[in-house]
């Protein structure tokens, strides 16, 4: 997931914020440089805040509701963020949160160049592959869709292979 890359920026909208913390504790441990966009509704709903500020990693908050660093959703203060940054060619941005949100991260990400995983919140059910609760409308070869279960082949996916639309 972080492998061969340089620089990751993490963009968690939510509850997504979460997982990417644990993401930022790795990229330290590694030595990669990191960045983070927090995205909230509004500072009152905001978690994390105090964590996030403590790696050390230059992060920025946005919210809704207009009351943190950046008003709007998180994907407006990745656009900042990236409008800032040196280009590096191995840059990856991981995001988790609502589907709206990621979807406007990956095309973001895209429109840079920059590779992107996203984290399916798909519901599940059995875990184990065999219920297909957690089917996901993905991509395949020749520009076909098909599925892929969230449970074992996901849930974290390249933006890539996604059909947002489903
Ligand atoms: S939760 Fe049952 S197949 Fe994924």
């Amino acid at each position: 997931m972080l492998d061969g890359y340089e620089r990751i920026i993490t963009v968690g909208g939510g509850t997504g914020v979460f997982p990417l913390y644990f993401v930022q504790q790795i990229c330290r441990e590694r030595g990669i440089e990191a960045l983070a966009v927090c995205g909230y509704r509004s500072r009152e709903e905001s978690v994390l805040r105090e964590a996030y500020s403590q790696l050390g990693c230059r992060t920025l908050f946005a919210a809704d509701a207009g009351d943190l660093d950046i008003p709007g959703h998180a994907g407006l203060a990745l656009e900042e963020l990236l409008e800032q940054l040196p280009p590096i060619d191995s840059t990856a941005v991981l995001t988790c949160g609502p589907r709206p949100m990621m979807q406007a991260v990956a095309d973001i990400a895209s429109q840079h160049g920059y590779a992107c995983q996203v984290s399916l919140e798909e519901r599940m059910a059995c875990g184990i592959g065999v219920c297909l609760v957690c089917a996901c409308k993905v991509k395949q070869e020749a520009g076909e869709t098909g599925y892929a279960r969230c449970c074992v082949d996901g849930p974290v996916f390249s933006a890539e292979e996604v059909v947002w639309e489903s």
